[in-house]
């Protein structure tokens, strides 16, 4: 594919969960030369490091940004690096300053470079508990009581405002908690309902920390890439909103999970321990009203949570029994 007929992308946070599953497939699709992983901490896996280029990007600093961007003729940026709700409220200040400086550093490199397409992931954590929790619309009262969930919503009006006053297709999801078996999640409050598969299979007990009642919207990785990559490919026409699309994929208590669970894994045995982040949980929606999604651009998920949940055991199963987890 000769560069000017594809696109060229830079995936930031490719190290991390959504990323190193999502720089993959962008790959396949565009060709791996076309797609930059970009990393700051993290070790890039071997998979990572030989499917394309990788690059070291400072994200608290513009001229970092733009010199990957210039290096490599990029015109599409995936912005996925952040720190999560757990992280963000054992350091606000660090959530804010991370979150926020990178987001506009990104927005601001993109309007100067006058970039094609940015894409930057919202959260269900932009809801707050004066929010209806069950069917949250995709309007509502955005008041959120977690630091990363205060730069979540800031987020969605600094994209929208780049939209509006400098014209740059700026494309959001507020994703749920995203379960996945390939990189684990780092510092959220979704991460039980991945930890919890981990633990099923490598030892049949699993201590939750959130309590068993606890419901909140999830997704699983299949679903999470193809509305992100769905919604950045449809014509711009149909994107109607340039802060951030409510998607849902399914909704199950961490009780309903386990015995989900334990219908492969007969005595699995859940404990549950609550600590900080169940009051974060209870702060946040526990299903996700997404019709605005469906109808503009056409959101449908695959997975159910006996989809999802068949799916990760199989393949953690897998890698257990090859001695690889
Ligand atoms: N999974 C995220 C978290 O728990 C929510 O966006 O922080």
């Amino acid at each position: 594919m000769s560069r000017k007929n594809t696109k060229r992308i830079l995936v930031t946070g490719s190290t991390g969960q959504i990323g190193s599953e999502l720089t993959l497939e962008l790959r396949k699709r565009y060709g791996g030369d076309n797609v930059i992983a970009a990393g700051h901490k993290r070790q890039p896996s071997e998979t990572l490091l030989t499917s394309g280029p990788f690059e070291y990007v400072d994200l608290s600093n513009e001229e970092s940004i733009e010199k990957a961007i210039r290096k490599y003729d990029v015109d599409t940026i995936y912005h996925l690096a952040a720190v999560l709700s757990a992280t963000g409220e054992e350091n606000p200040q660090a959530a804010w300053a991370i979150n926020m400086g990178s987001l506009y550093n990104i927005l601001e490199v993109a309007r100067k470079l006058k970039l094609a397409q940015i894409f930057w992931p919202s959260s269900i954590a932009a809801f707050g508990p004066s929010a209806p929790r069950t069917n949250t619309p995709q309007e509502t009262i955005l008041i959120p009581k977690t630091m990363y969930g205060v730069s979540k919503v800031a987020g969605e009006l600094l994209c929208n405002y780049y939209f509006i006053r400098f014209g740059l297709d700026v494309r959001g999801i507020r994703y749920p908690g995203i379960i996945s078996s390939e990189v684990l999640p780092g510092g959220g409050t979704t991460d039980y309902a991945v930890a919890i598969f981990y633990d099923a299979i490598r030892s049949k007990r699993y201590t939750c920390f959130v309590r068993e009642d606890t419901v909140l919207p999830m997704m699983y990785m299949p679903d999470c890439i193809k509305a992100t990559i769905d919604l950045m490919e449809v014509d711009p026409s149909k994107v109607k909103r340039h802060d951030s699309y409510n998607v849902a994929g399914m909704s199950f208590s961490a009780g309903e999970l386990a015995a989900e669970i334990r219908k492969y894994v007969p005595d699995f045995r859940c404990d549950y321990k609550p600590d900080f982040r169940q009051k974060i949980a209870d702060s946040w929606p526990m299903s996700i009203d997404d019709s605005v999604a469906r109808n503009e651009w056409g959101w449908k998920p695959k997975y159910d949570l006996a989809a999802m949940t068949k799916d990760m055991i199989e393949r953690l199963s897998k890698r257990f029994n090859e001695g690889k987890l």
